[in-house]
């Protein structure tokens, strides 16, 4: 039997550090030789949870369970794993310091098997140092020390590619950027997040990342039963999420004043605010405000209730706001004279692409109007994503790339990230898809001189 032995120091609250480990999952982003894993139990992990890991071994791929087999919290951790050809047992024990938290972390690997005993010494060494490798890895995720991601030139070409550019915001997008993923997010225990749209796609799998994370969840929704549906959802996988609902129609103005003002009653302080909600609509309507809808719900909806919000951001410290733009953004520029989309034939899709543009440049200007006040500002693509909105707004579209869109989780990934990651939080103003910054302009003739920019806050200010 081979047993590896380490300690680390990390500056990570000990109860922080303990969620991140106990959530067996999150292995796949700190040791190398696991190529996914999965919780296989419902609810939040307990004794006898068991986890399916697929790990690297031998250059293929390999099952291997892990169950939790003891659990104090936040003081000690035993999973008990087991393979075709091995057997483990990791021993985690959390002391707290003054600045952080000690991490003895202690693997028994034994082989099972004949012929893995005879090899055993040979792989000892290997085996000691990708160990020790994954376990430094641990220390830089749990300490937020990970690469800030940047904007580079090889993903501005990609992006500007056509080819690249579109596989990108299929499923395969997903999948080639989770293999260069060095990080996932820390906890989120003790944030308050307030997420809109979380009632279906995209922000209904992004609650229950939220909550798995230990977020207190403010759902906004428009309807009171789907809301209190997912609301017993999210209680039924973790029966300690703290779940509140607030019911609000975000394409009107006077209810989002009303959001606004009962949010700063219940929760003076907030951490993140994701803007979420959006959809496409197809013929044009107005809402009873007589604003055009996707002008109301995409653009001027999350302006509004983000100014509103941002005394209870201020008050929440080093908070976020996560806009979920779109890639349709790409094909259009702002148009100040026609944001209610009232001149020309109608289109709902070129609305949208404007809505979105539109919100894409008010982070751009919050994240510098901000930049001294301890709330970064974020924008993000989730992919194209198989929804109940997208079947609905754009069913050819949705029907034609079925099998390449990607689940609401994959889509959800990069707001959560946004939302949690210590590197994240080191950015602000910038677009997203899977974890990197993306270029912003893709086609000539989107972009907007400054003073436009400016010019699209005011009118925002004055319509809402
Ligand atoms: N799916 C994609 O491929 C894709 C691609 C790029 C960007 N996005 C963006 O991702 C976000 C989520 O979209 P999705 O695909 O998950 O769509 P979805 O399944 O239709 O979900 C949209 C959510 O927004 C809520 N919502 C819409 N209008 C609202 C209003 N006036 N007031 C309150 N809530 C409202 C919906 O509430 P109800 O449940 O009551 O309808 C629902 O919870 C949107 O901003 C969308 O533009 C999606």
């Amino acid at each position: 039997m081979l047993t590896l032995r380490e300690t680390i120091d990390v500056a990570c609250p000990a109860q922080a550090a303990f969620d991140y480990l106990a959530n067996f999952t999150n292995i796949q982003a700190w040791d190398s030789s696991v190529l996914a894993a999965r919780q296989v139990t419902a609810g939040a992990p307990h004794i006898g949870t068991r986890f399916r890991l697929t790990l690297q071994f031998g250059g293929r791929p390999v099952p291997m369970d892990y169950r939790i087999t003891a659990m104090t919290p936040p003081q000690r951790l035993v999973l008990a794993g087991r393979g075709e050809s091995f057997r483990a047992e990791d021993r985690i024990t959390l002391a707290p310091l003054a600045t952080g938290v000690r991490i003895y972390y202690e693997a028994d690997i034994e082989f099972t098997r004949r012929w893995g005993r005879k090899i055993e010494p040979l792989l000892a060494p290997l085996l000691r140092r990708s160990g020790r490798r994954a376990i430094q890895n641990l220390k830089q995720q749990l300490s937020g020390e990970g690469r800030v991601p940047r904007l580079t030139l090889a993903t501005r070409m990609a992006d500007q590619a056509i080819l690249p550019g579109i596989i990108g915001f299929t499923r395969l997008g997903y999948r080639f950027g989770k293999n260069r993923w060095p990080l996932t997010p820390n906890s989120l225990r003790g944030r308050t997040v307030v997420l809109t749209g979380g009632t279906s796609g995209i922000g209904r799998a992004a609650a229950f990342q939220l909550i798995a994370l230990g977020a207190e969840l403010i759902l906004v929704a428009r309807d009171r039963a789907k809301a209190e549906q997912v609301q017993r959802s999210l209680l039924a996988a973790r029966e300690d999420a703290n779940v509140s609902i607030e019911i609000a129609d975000l394409s009107l103005m006077a209810d989002i004043r009303a959001l606004a003002k009962r949010i700063a009653a219940s929760h003076p302080a907030i951490n993140v605010l994701i803007n979420n909600a959006g959809a496409i609509f197809n013929p044009r309507e107005a809402t009873a405000e007589g604003i055009e809808k996707t002008l109301a719900t995409d653009l001027l909806g999350p302006f509004l209730l983000t100014r509103l919000l941002l005394p209870c951001l201020s008050a929440g410290q080093t908070a976020r706001i996560v806009n979920v733009a779109s890639g349709g953004m790409y094909t259009r520029g702002i148009d100040l004279e026609n944001l209610d989309s009232a001149q020309g034939a109608y289109n709902g899709a070129e609305a949208y692409a404007r809505a979105k543009r539109g919100l894409v440049i008010l982070t751009e200007l919050w994240a510098a109007a901000l930049a001294d006040s301890g709330i970064s500002v974020h924008a993000m693509h989730p992919g194209w994503v198989d929804t109940p909105g997208l079947e609905r707004s754009l069913t050819a579209f949705h029907q034609r790339l079925r099998p390449w869109l990607r689940t609401p989780e994959e889509g959800a990934d990069t707001i959560v990230w946004l939302a949690a990651s210590a590197e994240a939080g080191r950015t602000s103003g910038l677009f997203w898809r899977d974890r990197l910054p993306r270029a912003t302009h893709v086609f000539p003739g989107t972009k907007s001189p400054s003073r436009e920019r400016k010019e699209l806050m005011a009118r925002l200010e004055r319509l809402a």
